[in-house]
């Protein structure tokens, strides 16, 4: 629960509520989006058909979206009233929000200071930032500070999203559940850069020739893969141990033996020779042995899965194919995370701080505790 020391429960919640079984009586969950790029505007689309959940208000820098109604930006054929804005103090003092959405880079120095303001308006932060998930990897000064900020405002912040935030993380560590001892884990994900959006593909370099995506990698223009060092920290974490060495290997092209097409409107096509995307593996050592390995493979016309293998007793060995669909699964993980973050004690929290992750089918309101 929120410390509620100062007698106030956060913003519209403080409507009329019903404690126990019955249905809580009170204002929708007012949300405000960080970020109306590709997954803030795949957010905004889930959100608007959502019973119990509003969207009153949108932060975003682009040129070609401030001013504009929220609707038209994303696509759905109506004004909401919800003017997207570049004044994130103004959009926040105006909203009256119970949580910011955040969806605007992977990296912690760069959302700090978004995040911030969002904690000295009293908002709870459910945020993509791939560092975020595991933060204290990254800057453990600037993840404390976010914490202390959080815990004085009376909020949470979570980093979460489906990978870094689920496929390779939170269902491995779910999965161990069931195991009496684990010696190491592995988990593969593998999908077909064909079947996504336009961006992703040229995220993955498809289609560049091997020279240029090694200079896109130089310059960083291309950087692969965030977040297999969080997911191997949060794994690491949940069962308690301590790692000697935790690599993550440099990103690496995969190079197309035959021509593959774009499944997806207006994307790439790519023929022999060229980038078919990338690979990339990271790993923890323990006791002198490997624990927990994770690769990443992303490339057009990979084969499609998530494979998880856990030695221990009993093992696990679990396949799911075609893997989960990152964009859905990410707009899915954030937006399930909502009332669990609401109803989580202040601070700065990963995965392994909530309960467990399920969906919200329901109205909003029914999964919020106070
Ligand atoms: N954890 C996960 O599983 C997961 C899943 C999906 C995405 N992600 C991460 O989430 C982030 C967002 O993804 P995306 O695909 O939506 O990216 P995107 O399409 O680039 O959208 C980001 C949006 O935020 C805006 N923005 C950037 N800096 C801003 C600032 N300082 N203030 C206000 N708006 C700002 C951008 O404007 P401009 O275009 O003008 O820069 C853009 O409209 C990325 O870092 C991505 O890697 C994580």
């Amino acid at each position: 629960m929120h410390d509620l020391e100062d007698g106030c429960l956060p913003n519209a919640l403080s409507a009329v509520i019903t404690y126990g079984s019955e249905a809580r009586e009170m204002g929708k969950v007012r949300v405000v989006l960080f970020g109306v790029g590709a997954m803030g505007r795949r957010m905004a689309r889930f959100l608007i058909e959502k019973e119990g959940a509003e969207i009153v208000g949108a932060i975003d820098i682009s040129k070609d979206k401030v001013g504009r109604d929220l609707g038209e930006v994303v696509g759905v054929n109506k004004t909401l009233g919800v003017e997207i804005s570049n004044d994130t103090n103004a959009v926040l003092s105006k909203a009256k929000a119970d949580v910011m959405l955040h969806t605007t880079t992977s990296f912690l120095k760069h959302v700090y200071p978004q995040i911030a303001k969002a904690l000295e308006h009293g908002v709870n932060v459910v945020s993509t930032c791939e560092e975020l998930s595991y933060p204290y990897i990254v800057d453990e000064p600037l993840a404390r500070k976010i914490d202390e900020m959080a815990r004085r405002h009376g909020v949470t912040v979570l980093g979460t999203g489906v990978n870094p935030g689920f496929a390779m993380d939170t269902l491995p560590i779910t999965l161990t559940g069931a195991c009496q001892k684990v010696k190491a884990i592995s988990v593969t994900r593998s999908l077909d850069a064909a079947n996504r959006r336009v961006p992703f593909q040229k995220k993955v370099g498809a289609g560049l020739s091997p020279q240029d995506l090694e200079q896109k990698l130089e310059e960083r223009e291309i950087t692969g893969h965030v977040g297999l060092e969080q997911s191997i920290n949060l794994i690491a974490s949940a069962l308690g141990w301590e790692l000697e060495d935790v690599k993550v290997a440099p990103v690496e092209p995969v190079i197309a033996e035959r021509r593959v097409a774009s499944k997806v409107k207006g994307g790439v096509t790519i023929e022999a020779g060229q980038v078919a995307g990338l690979k990339q593996s990271g790993w923890a050592i323990k006791e002198g042995k490997r624990v927990i390995t994770l690769d990443m493979q992303m490339y057009m016309g990979a084969e499609e899965y998530e494979l998880y293998k856990i030695e221990g007793v009993p093992p696990i060995n679990m396949k799911n194919t075609p893997c989960m669909q990152g964009d859905l699964s990410t707009v899915a993980v954030i937006v399930n995370s909502i009332p669990k973050v609401i109803n989580a004690p202040p601070g700065l929290v990963t995965m392994m701080d909530l309960p467990i992750p399920s969906a919200t089918p329901e109205d909003m309101r029914k999964y919020i505790k106070k």
